[in-house]
């Protein structure tokens, strides 16, 4: 699983597991002003996947503390990561990590032990473009499962639209990727919307995120029981 962890790598953990990704640098104001809105009107349960270092879910979780956080991720030093800020973070508020792999088609997630109560939110940050296309299939099937009605699936990430790459780079970063794993690459928002309605949640309200990427918000239609 190395392969997934090239960002981290460049910088040194610090001795207590903490990683810092400098996309998180980057991209958590601009990720938070496009999912604030809504966050901050809920309460309840927020489940991360793929959370990396932890930086997003910690970061977050000290912005709304009337919310749960949950963060997950596969890789074993991640999740130490993800530990390691919340522990140094102090947050009541930010549980600890648990291991989601997202290839699995009947992933869960629990709390305390049992599969927890419906989601207010699920958030999945730059994972969906270097992971094969069951972890799309797996994760909207999943925001189907887990949230409740009302609730949103955020993916942040870049993506085609109806065929077509949003920039010259998005294009060549696909290519890049493609090389690397040919089960990686850039998604289609058309293709990510069919499994959402197959999945009872709306297509993707869009927001456009510097450097070509998007926010996508898929909620999950009101359920009937
Ligand atoms: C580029 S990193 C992004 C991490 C974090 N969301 C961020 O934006 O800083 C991709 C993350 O997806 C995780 N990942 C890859 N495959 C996964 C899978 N099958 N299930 C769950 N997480 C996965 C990796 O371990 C890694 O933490």
């Amino acid at each position: 699983m190395a392969e997934f962890v090239v960002e981290f790598g460049k910088s040194a953990a610090m001795p207590d597991g903490r990683l810092n990704a400098p996309a998180f640098q980057r991209n958590h104001e601009v990720i938070w002003a496009a999912i604030a809105p809504f966050l901050s009107a809920q309460n309840g349960d927020v489940l991360e996947l793929g959370s990396g270092t932890g930086q997003h879910a910690t970061t977050f979780a000290a912005r709304t503390p009337q919310l749960t956080w949950w963060p997950s991720d596969i890789y074993p030093s991640h999740l130490t990561s993800i530990e390691a800020w919340r522990r140094h973070a102090g947050l009541a508020n930010l549980r600890a990590p648990q291991r989601i792999d997202l290839t699995d088609a009947a992933w869960s997630w629990s709390a305390a032990g049992q599969t927890g109560a419906p989601l207010a939110a699920m958030l999945c940050i730059n994972v969906l473009h270097i992971s094969p296309w069951t972890v799309a299939q797996n994760l909207i099937a999943g925001a189907g499962r887990y949230l409740r009605g009302g609730g949103r699936l955020f993916v942040y990430g870049p993506f085609m639209r109806d065929g077509q790459h949003t920039a010259p780079s998005n294009a060549a970063f696909d290519q890049s990727l493609r090389a690397e794993n040919p089960a990686w690459g850039v998604r289609d928002v058309a293709d990510l919307n069919t499994l959402a309605r197959n999945a009872g949640l709306t297509a993707a309200e869009i927001t456009p995120m510097p450097a070509n990427n998007l926010v996508l918000a898929f909620t999950r239609a009101v359920r009937q029981n």
